[in-house]
């Protein structure tokens, strides 16, 4: 006799092991229905906003080479020294899941000979972004950025409707309590000089500095003064400004910038420490923060941008001047919410479907079918019992008719019409339903 089968018996008795569930991988989320009402919103007004300033809509790959952002995004950021989701494919390329979108869209201007095309060229985008950053509120390892670029074009008004374009989107979309902080960073020469007046300054007071600053000051001494460590803050706050170290070119293009603002009653804050943290910024450089970020509270802006004249350059085509924006959507809606912003988040449906038994259940499925034929949003609980239960879902779907179908209804090819708001119901032959509603929607 096999002795095994005795064995065999006891494991069966065993209570099953519960897997463990797997979860989102850190720093990424889901966007479930009822926020996708709020991003759709975004999104839409957004685009809307972007087409009518003649923008065209261009999507990159979510994965690039990562030599582009290196050169692009510039090898001493933060992005690209601790941020980058690097990878090397199966054909050893080393790729990398992009950070940003404005070295992608310079890599396809490039690319595709934009600078052939009439300027200047204005494109819109949105989409995944990738950074292995430490996760906090308003800042995940997967983001959505939305964000548009104009190339060749160096006049100043062009960033003046950048940044316009950025502050319309936002009252569009219902964002209250916003500021523009704007400063220039000036050119590479203009730049370089400021560079060395920074870093006396800075190796002055480097006792206190935080580990972190002490190390950039070697490397790139403009990010000091963004540091959001109380002491650093402090020290920057009576270091040189760069506005008082700018070429006379760089200096009218902003004093141009802030005149066109000023023409579009735009309010914006001068903020002289405001430096970005990508490396291919130059003259303009400005962000959206939301008014409780300004005393560096939670310096979390909601959007940046600014110009980029030497980018294309440097990832190989022809000089051409640039000035672009990016918000972030996450960071948006965040913003939305916490504002209590009055957008309805609920799911709506036009109509809601309601059945009692099972020959009545059959009539809803081909009347469902002739209503979404007729492109009218339609709710249905199909699997509930009680007219009750489904009445109260309908209400939450915020419906504005109940079309109800019972026993008796089923047998006469009839459908009740409720009016949600005020009760009122009226029969209807089933093969009137769709025309009066329909006549009652519009
Ligand atoms: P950025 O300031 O790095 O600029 O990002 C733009 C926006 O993306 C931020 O203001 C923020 O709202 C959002 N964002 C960035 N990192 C995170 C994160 N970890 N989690 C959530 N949201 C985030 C750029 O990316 C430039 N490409 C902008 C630009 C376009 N400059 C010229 N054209």
């Amino acid at each position: 006799m096999p002795r095994v089968k005795k064995i065999e018996k006891k494991d069966e008795k065993k209570p099953r092991k519960k897997m463990t569930p797997i979860q989102t991988v850190r720093g990424m989320k889901d966007v479930l229905p009822p926020e996708q009402t709020l991003w759709d919103h975004v999104i839409n007004e957004s685009r809307k906003m972007c087409q009518n300033f003649g923008f065209g809509k261009i999507e990159t790959p979510v994965v690039e080479f990562s030599d582009l952002f290196e050169r692009g995004v510039g090898e001493l950021t933060d992005i690209v020294e601790k941020e980058m989701f690097v990878f090397e494919t199966r054909g050893e390329e080393k790729v990398a899941l992009r950070p940003e979108g404005t070295a992608g869209i310079v890599r396809s201007y490039i690319e595709n000979g934009m600078s052939k095309w009439s300027q200047p060229v204005k494109l819109y985008y949105e989409g995944p972004m990738f950074r292995y950053d430490r996760p906090q509120t308003g800042r995940y390892r997967q983001f959505h950025q939305f964000g548009f670029e104009v190339f060749g074009d160096p006049c100043p008004a062009v960033d003046a409707q950048i940044i316009y374009l950025a502050w319309k989107i936002c009252q569009k979309i219902g964002l209250k309590n916003i500021t523009i902080q704007i400063n220039s960073i000036g050119c590479k020469e203009c730049r370089s000089s400021y560079k060395n007046v920074l870093t006396d300054y800075y190796e002055m007071k480097i006792n206190k500095l935080c580990t972190d600053c002490k190390r950039r000051l070697l490397k790139n001494p403009l990010r000091l003064l963004d540091c959001k460590e109380e002491k650093c803050m402090q020290v920057a706050s009576s270091a040189p400004q760069i506005i008082d170290s700018l070429c006379t070119g760089c200096h009218d293009h902003f004093k141009n910038v802030l005149e066109f603002l000023d023409e579009l009653e735009l309010p914006y804050v001068l903020n002289s420490s405001l430096v970005r943290g990508l490396d291919y910024y130059t003259k303009t450089v400005f962000e959206v923060w939301a008014s409780d970020l300004e005393n560096g509270a939670r310096q979390l802006s909601l959007g940046g941008g600014g110009r980029y004249d030497n980018l294309v350059q440097s990832l190989g085509g022809e000089p051409t001047p640039a000035v672009g924006y990016s918000f972030g959507i996450e960071r948006v809606v965040e913003q939305l919410v916490n504002a209590k912003i009055n957008i309805d988040m609920r799911m709506k449906k036009d109509v809601f479907l309601v059945q009692l038994g099972d020959k009545a259940r059959k009539k809803i499925l081909r009347l469902f079918d002739n209503l979404i034929d007729a492109n009218i949003s339609v709710g249905e609980s199909v699997g509930r019992g009680s007219i009750k239960s489904q009445l109260r879902i309908a209400n939450r779907y915020s419906s504005k008719l109940a079309l109800i179908i019972g026993q008796k209804e089923a047998l006469d090819n009839t459908v009740i019409i409720r009016d949600m708001e005020s009760g009122m119901q009226e029969v209807v032959t089933l093969e009137d339903a769709v025309e009066e509603v329909k006549r009652r929607l519009s």
